[in-house]
């Protein structure tokens, strides 16, 4: 695992293997930005001509290196493109200053040491930087090279050490903005190595399984109904879905509690280790990615354990619904009716609509706890990828300012995401001959009406919000800023962060 600390010496005096630099996009060419100063010193102040000449812009994910022939006490410099430069008296977007570490963290693979002396004006550009440097530097290996591993493993080693540079290192506030970046990323990259966990080794046994060795770690409290207990407890949603599968389904509930907390969050997470579509079985270039249909589940785990890792004062409850949806001659049929936990019935007409059932139960298990909110997040909907493409998840809920209040928290922490209605007319695409509601509505709008599904099943008078996380889970294009391929641990921050307004009192 990747170390971060903060270090005391500057940029001139630091003996590493590579030093990250920050350069803007200005009108005429590279801007060397703030912290590069001892850089362009040994560059006998020609730093930017330099890395104009090689052809570097300054525009955001650019990577130019330099190597040094003196003056510094690294080898090597990384110039790395933070974007247009502020405008006069701005400081960097510390989502820029998140992304630039982070691509410069990526590009620095099979690297011991590096020094990153990117600009920092704040505590929060700190804990940015930190933040963005430790999720760049993830990747995921486990399942390559087992034959050759020890020749190839060192260039494909993340970034093994990370010292930042321009802090106050030895004040409090600083060192809490690097504690608190290194918990919440190490949760962060500890989800996306669930997402992308292949569904034959984890599954929803497995994956509890994860959780009960975390909880036991972290001290958190942790219940897990197995097929069992579901069926003693009458979750007919969780249990519907999971019944086609040879890996039976599971509900995990994992608790952190603070002696003094005055609120309480529940947190549910959709937890598909794999989405065939079950009956309605998925078509081939559906499928292939549908290991990341967990990514919810993950997400709640990982902010769970972040927020313990931090000691907040609020109580926040993790509920994980884990489920295989395979088909098979124990699978649920497109026709077949559900007695879902609520008392509800639900005609299954799609067994790709599956999530909804599994979630459906947990908010009202969740319910009955009387938690101050509810936020479930899931890889919904396709339908919400068409909506706001692949790196902005929607968010739907019962209470508007609640719902208000999530978008901005995810502004603020750097992740991308839209709040969406739930037209009521769609209710009634939803009705059905035999059951309470179908499991399927109209086609249009198809996001919306899966939250309206969900919202069937939600506690009365208890404020709830839904995260359709489709689009940003999984990441199939390059990488970039801190963002890998694969699992993208998309929410986490969010979610750690909704956590911390609330112990804060800031919310409701
Ligand atoms: N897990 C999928 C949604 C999904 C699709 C997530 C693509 C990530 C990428 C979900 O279970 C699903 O299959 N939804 C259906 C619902 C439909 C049958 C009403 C969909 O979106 O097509
Ligand atoms: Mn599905
Ligand atoms: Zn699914």
């Amino acid at each position: 695992m990747t170390v971060l600390t903060l270090s005391t010496s500057g940029a001139a005096t630091l003996r590493a293997d590579a030093l990250v630099i920050g350069i803007a996009k200005g009108p005429k060419g590279p801007v060397v930005a703030a912290g590069a100063e001892a850089v362009d010193k040994a560059f006998d102040g020609k730093l930017a001509s330099v890395l104009e000449t090689l052809g570097a812009s300054g525009a955001e994910g650019e990577v130019t290196k330099l190597p040094v022939l003196s003056g510094l006490k690294t080898p090597l410099v990384l110039a790395v493109g933070i974007g247009p430069v502020p405008e006069k008296d701005d400081a960097y977007a510390a989502e820029s200053l998140r992304r630039a570490a982070g691509a410069a963290a990526r590009a620095l693979t099979g690297t011991k040491k590096a020094g990153f002396a990117l600009p920092v004006e704040s505590v929060e550009d700190a804990e940015a930087i930190a933040e963005g440097a430790l999720l760049g530097a993830y990747s995921f290996t486990a399942y390559q090279d087992q034959a050759d591993k020890a020749a190839k493993s060192d260039a494909k080693q993340p970034l093994a050490e990370i010292a930042l540079l321009g802090t106050k290192a030895r004040d409090k506030a600083f060192k809490a903005a690097a504690e608190r970046a290194t918990a919440v990323a190490e949760e962060i990259n500890r989800a996306r190595d669930l997402v992308n966990t292949p569904p034959n080794d984890l599954y929803p046994e497995s994956f509890a399984a994860v959780a009960q060795a975390a909880a036991k770690e972290h001290g958190l409290k942790i219940q897990i109904l197995d097929e069992k207990a579901l069926t003693k407890g009458g979750f007919g949603g969780i249990l519907g879905v999971g019944q086609g599968a040879a890996h039976g389904p599971r509900l995990v509930k994992i608790s952190y509690t603070h002696a003094k907390a005055e609120k309480s969050l529940a947190y549910i997470g959709k937890g598909i280790t794999y989405d065939s579509g079950g009956i309605s079985l998925k078509p081939a270039g559906h499928n292939e990615t549908m290991k990341c249909d967990m990514a919810g589940a993950a997400a709640v785990f990982a902010a769970v354990v972040a927020v313990a890792r931090l000691g907040l004062k609020v109580n926040v409850t993790g509920w994980l619904a884990l489920a295989e949806n395979m088909p098979s001659g124990t699978a649920t049929r497109p026709g077949d009716v559900l007695r879902m936990y609520s008392g509800k019935t639900v005609e299954v007409l799609n067994t790709d609509a599956e999530g909804r059932l599994v979630l459906a139960d947990a908010l009202t298990r969740a319910s009955e706890d009387n938690p101050d909110a509810i936020v479930d997040v899931a890889t919904l909907t396709g339908a919400m990828m068409v909506a706001l493409g692949s790196r902005t998840f929607g968010i739907m809920g019962n209470d508007e300012s609640f719902r208000t209040a999530i978008h901005e928290i995810a502004e603020e922490v750097g992740e991308q995401s839209w709040p969406m209605p739930m037209p009521a007319e769609l209710r009634k695409g939803m009705n059905s001959e035999t059951a309470d509601i179908a499991n399927i509505g109209e086609r249009m709008g198809g996001g919306l009406v899966a939250g309206l599904f969900l919202q069937e099943f939600v506690g009365e008078d208890i404020a709830w919000a839904h995260l359709d996380i489709a689009g940003p889970a999984f990441h199939e294009s390059a990488p970039f800023g801190y963002t890998p391929k694969g699992g993208t641990g998309s929410s986490i921050r969010t979610l750690v962060k909704l956590a911390e307004r609330t112990a804060d009192g800031d919310l409701g």
